[in-house]
């Protein structure tokens, strides 16, 4: 049997598919018991730090909300409510934050910074999105995944089966970490994206080392026809990441037009049950701040998903934002309970 208990959440790499599967089975029975209204506390007493040193909707208030769901408290560090990476190295930091704490979430830039968060606190450390990986989001997006495949034959198709499309700039976390947690699960994964905005080789060879295991097939291309022919799931994120500069965009625009998720795009895979996903913030309508200067610079009304996808029957999002609450939950009682 599986048991993850004192374990830390830095990246999929770390897990073995049945530990990924176990942590979507209990994410799917959390969910289903606080529908019911029979949700039981886990982690009464249990205290957990925030940190985040990028800003956040949904990791954040996900981890709030599931933490108190379960008896928890937590304390939440935003970059300029503490001395960690600024006035004290994380090392420090976590061997501080480890004799106060059960467990502690980092968001933040670095990769290596979340490790050694973990390597010296000696309490469960979770990683809420680095440069490099977006872990916590695999989960809300397999669950979500599992809550929306489609029926062969009365039944749903089995994960091995899915076809999962991404769409966008391929080399970044989010990207990175779809295609080593499709590959976990024996996906049929594509990365779908110009060059130059490929994933990273290394990644892609972690990834091809996992899906010789597990059956996974994985595919990076630049052509659109041949990368989303038959999926099941399309999935995109925004064309440039939180860290990345500002001057990026127009460069990206040029790189990404097309390969925008819109209506022809999703035609283009060929099966009219098609989901749409996307981790958000998404930009679909320019209506937001950052929105309205790309707009006003490029006349371009939609970034990587047009507004009638996003709005469509088609897309998921929301719940699969929703699903990130859960499956934080299920990696807190897991690691914590
Ligand atoms: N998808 C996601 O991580 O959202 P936030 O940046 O709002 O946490
Ligand atoms: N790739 C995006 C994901 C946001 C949830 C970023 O890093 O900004």
């Amino acid at each position: 049997s599986i048991d993850l208990r004192g374990r830390s959440f830095l990246k999929e790499l770390d897990f073995t598919g049945d530990e990924w599967r176990h942590l979507l089975d209990l994410a799917g029975q959390l969910k289903a018991e606080k529908k019911a209204g029979t949700e039981s506390r886990r982690l009464t007493g249990r205290n957990i730090a925030l940190i985040f040193e990028k800003t956040s909707t949904r990791t954040r208030t996900a981890f709030e909300v599931a933490a108190y769901d379960q008896g928890a408290h937590v304390t939440y560090l935003d970059p300029s409510g503490s001395q960690i990476g600024h006035k004290e190295s994380f090392k420090d930091t976590a061997r501080v934050l480890g004799r106060f704490y059960d467990g502690i979430e980092y968001r933040g830039a670095r990769q290596a910074d979340v490790e050694t968060l973990a390597e010296y606190s000696g309490v469960p450390v979770f990683n809420g999105l680095t440069d490099e990986w977006h872990p916590t989001q695999m989960l809300a997006d397999g669950l979500t995944m599992r809550e929306h495949a489609p029926t062969v034959g009365g039944r749903p198709k089995p994960e091995t089966e899915i076809v999962h499309a991404y769409v966008g700039d391929a080399r970044n976390n989010t990207a990175h970490s779809i295609l080593v947690s499709g590959a976990l699960l024996g996906m049929d994964v594509r990365l779908v994206a110009p060059l130059g905005l490929q994933p990273d080789p290394a990644v892609v060879a972690q990834a091809q080392t996992v899906a010789d295991r597990t059956g996974a097939r994985l595919l990076v291309t630049d052509d659109v026809a041949t990368g989303v022919r038959g999926a099941d799931f399309v999935s995109t994120d925004v064309w440039v990441s939180m860290g990345e500069k500002k001057e990026a965009w127009d460069e990206r625009i040029a790189l990404l037009r097309d390969y925008q998720v819109n209506a022809g795009l999703l035609a283009a895979t060929g099966n009219p049950g098609v989901r749409f996903m996307h981790c958000l913030p998404a930009f679909h309508d320019l209506g937001t701040t950052v929105g309205r200067e790309i707009y006003e610079r490029t006349g371009m009304d939609a970034l990587e998903v047009t507004d009638d996808v996003f709005e469509s029957e088609a897309s998921v999002v929301f719940d699969q934002a929703e699903n990130r609450m859960h499956t934080i939950k299920a990696v807190l009682v897991a690691t914590l309970g």
